[in-house]
C-alpha cells in the first residue's frame, strides 16, 4: 500500500521565504512530507518545469452580498465565485456576512451558512461587516461570534446604509481588543463624497466618471488618518482596505514607521485601471465604478511601491461583481447617475495572474513577496496560519501549480464567473496555474472543473497574533497616567 494518496514530483516548491526543488507526499488531504524520493502513490503529478505555490487566499471578496449603493445582488454566487476563484489559483475565500441595520450578526452569519454551505467548491470563511454596534452586539453577538472562529470584521466610514461614526467606530475597536479580533476598515471621509458629490450633481454632471471626481484621494487619507488615530488611541492593531492612493498609503507607512500595527491591502483595480476608464463610451464607465475608486498612473507607481517596500502585506481582489443590466450595474437605467451605479469590480479570478505577470514578471517583487502578499500573510493576518496560505508538512495541500512561462490574452469568455465582462479584457499575461489542488483533491486540470458544488469545507478561524494589541495605551487611557481609571476591559 502507498504511503500517500498523491505525490507532486519534480517541481520548484516556492513559498513566503523558500525555493526548493523538491517532491511532495500528500494524505488525507494534508501535506504529510516534502522531499526526495518520496516511494509510490495512488497518483502522482509530474510538475517538471512547473512552480509549486501555496493556493491563493482571497482576503476581501463580496459573494452573494447586496450593495450599499442600488441594493443590488452580487452577480455571483457561492458556486461561480468559488469556482472562478479556484481556476484563477485561490483556494480560500473569505468573503463577508453583513448584517443589516437592525438586525443581528448571527442571524447574518446563519444565513450565509445556508447559502454558501451547498455551493462553495473550495473552502470558505466570513469576516462580519458591524453596522450597528448595539451593546447587546458589541458585549454579546460578537464575542461569541469570535470564539466561533468569526475572528475578523470590517467596518465602513462612508456609505448611509454601513457607516459608523467617531464614536460607534470606538466603541467596535475598544471591542475587538478585549476580545483578539482583527478590525478591517473602509476608510473614506464621507461628508467629503456627499458634498463633492452633491456640489456635481447639482451642475448637472451626472456620468459614471464624476464617481472618481466624488471620491477625493484626500477624502480617503484624511479618514485612513483618522482610523489610524482612533486605532492608536485604543491600541488596537488595524487593516486600511482596499487603498488606492499614495496619499492614503502615507499614513499607513507613517504609522507602521512609528511601530504601530497598523496593516494595509490593495487590490488589482489599483493598479491596472485609471479614472480615465470611468470614462468609457456611454454608460460603459459603470463597469469600473468603485469604491475607492482607480487614480491615475501616478498612483498607480505609488501602489506598486507600496508592494514592494512592504507598506502592503495583502492583496486581495475586493471581487464586487454587478452584471451590466438591470440586475446590476444599471439597475436605475441605461443612463445612470454616478450615485445610482453598485459600486465594485469583478477580479476574483485574476488577482493571481494579473500580480504574478505584472509583479513577478516584470521583476516589480519577487516570487515571495507575490506569495506573501496573497496566500501567506492573509492566512495570518485572519488565523489561517499555517494551515491555510503555505506549504508545510501538516498544512492543507492547497496547492496551485504555475507553468511561469505560459501567455494568455485575458477574455471574459474564458472566465468562470457569472459576471459578463472583466475589466481587464484584451491584457497579454504570462504565468497562469495549470493544477491546483483543494485539501489534496485536483480541482483543476486541463481546463475542467474536477470538484462539485457543497465539497469546500467552512474555516472557523483562530486568533492571530497580528491582531494582538501592543499594549502601548494612550495615557487617557492608562491608569498608571490616568488617575487609576479602568477604561478598558482588556
Ligand atoms: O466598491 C467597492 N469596493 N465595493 C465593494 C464594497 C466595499 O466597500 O468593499
Ligand atoms: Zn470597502
Ligand atoms: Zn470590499
Amino acid at each position: 500500500m502507498s504511503v500517500f494518496d498523491t505525490i507532486i514530483t519534480g517541481g520548484r516548491v516556492v513559498t513566503a521565504t523558500d525555493s526548493v526543488t523538491c517532491d511532495i507526499g500528500i494524505r488525507d488531504g494534508r501535506i504529510a512530507a516534502l522531499g526526495a524520493d518520496l516511494g509510490s502513490a495512488a497518483r502522482t503529478i509530474e510538475a517538471g518545469g512547473l512552480m509549486v505555490l501555496p493556493g491563493g487566499v482571497d482576503g476581501h471578496c463580496h459573494i452573494e452580498q447586496k450593495s450599499a449603493v442600488g441594493s443590488v445582488m452580487n452577480a455571483d454566487d457561492f458556486y461561480t465565485a468559488t469556482r472562478s476563484a479556484v481556476f484563477g489559483g485561490t483556494t480560500s475565500v473569505l468573503p463577508f456576512a453583513a448584517q443589516y441595520k437592525g438586525t443581528s450578526l448571527r442571524k447574518s452569519v446563519e444565513e450565509y451558512h445556508t447559502l454558501a454551505g451547498p455551493k462553495a467548491v473550495i473552502d470558505y470563511g466570513y469576516h462580519l461587516i458591524i453596522t450597528d454596534p448595539t451593546d447587546q452586539v458589541l458585549g454579546q453577538e460578537l464575542p461569541a461570534l469570535i470564539a466561533d472562529g468569526f475572528t475578523s470584521f470590517k467596518i465602513y466610514m462612508t456609505y448611509d446604509a454601513l457607516r459608523l461614526d467617531d464614536m460607534q467606530m470606538l466603541n467596535v475597536l475598544a471591542s475587538a481588543r478585549s476580545h483578539g479580533a482583527m478590525v478591517m476598515v473602509h476608510a473614506e471621509n464621507h461628508e467629503m463624497i456627499k458634498w463633492l458629490s452633491s456640489r456635481l450633481l447639482d451642475k448637472g454632471y451626472q456620468a459614471p466618471k464624476y464617481h472618481a471626481v466624488s471620491h477625493s484621494r484626500i477624502g480617503e487619507s484624511e479618514a485612513t488618518h483618522r482610523a489610524i488615530k482612533l486605532a492608536e488611541f485604543i491600541d488596537v492593531p488595524m487593516l486600511i482596505v482596499h487603498v488606492s492612493a499614495e496619499e492614503a498609503m502615507r499614513e499607513i507607512r507613517q504609522a507602521q514607521s512609528a511601530g504601530l500595527k497598523i496593516y494595509g491591502e490593495t487590490c488589482p483595480q489599483y493598479l491596472f485601471l485609471t479614472a480615465a476608464d470611468l470614462d468609457r463610451e456611454g454608460a460603459e464607465g459603470a463597469k469600473f465604478c468603485c469604491s475607492p475608486p482607480p487614480r491615475d498612473k501616478a498612483a498607480q507607481e505609488a501602489i506598486w511601491c507600496g508592494l514592494a517596500n512592504g507598506t502592503f502585506q495583502v492583496f486581495s481582489s475586493d471581487h464586487a461583481p454587478y452584471r451590466f443590466d438591470e440586475t446590476g450595474k444599471l439597475k436605475a437605467g441605461t443612463n445612470p447617475s454616478f450615485k445610482q451605479i453598485a459600486n465594485g469590480v469583478p477580479g476574483i479570478e485574476l488577482r493571481l495572474p494579473l500580480l504574478f505577470s505584472e509583479g513577478v514578471g516584470k521583476g516589480r517583487i519577487d516570487i515571495h513577496q507575490f506569495i506573501s502578499l496573497t496566500a501567506t500573510n492573509v492566512a495570518k493576518l485572519y488565523g489561517l496560519h499555517p494551515r491555510k496560505g503555505t506549504i508545510a508538512v501538516g498544512s492543507d495541500a492547497d496547492l496551485a501549480l504555475w507553468d511561469p512561462e505560459v501567455e494568455r490574452v485575458v477574455r471574459w469568455s474564458d472566465l468562470h464567473d457569472d459576471v459578463g465582462y472583466t475589466p481587464y479584457e484584451g491584457m497579454t499575461l504570462k504565468g497562469w496555474p495549470v493544477i491546483v489542488m483543494s485539501r489534496g483533491r485536483i480541482a483543476v486540470e486541463n481546463g475542467e472543473l474536477m470538484v462539485v458544488q457543497g465539497s469546500g469545507k467552512f474555516l472557523p478561524r483562530e486568533m492571530s497574533t497580528a491582531a494582538e494589541p501592543l499594549g502601548r495605551l494612550a495615557p487617557e487611557l492608562d491608569p498608571g497616567s490616568n488617575f487609576g481609571a479602568h477604561i478598558l476591559t482588556r
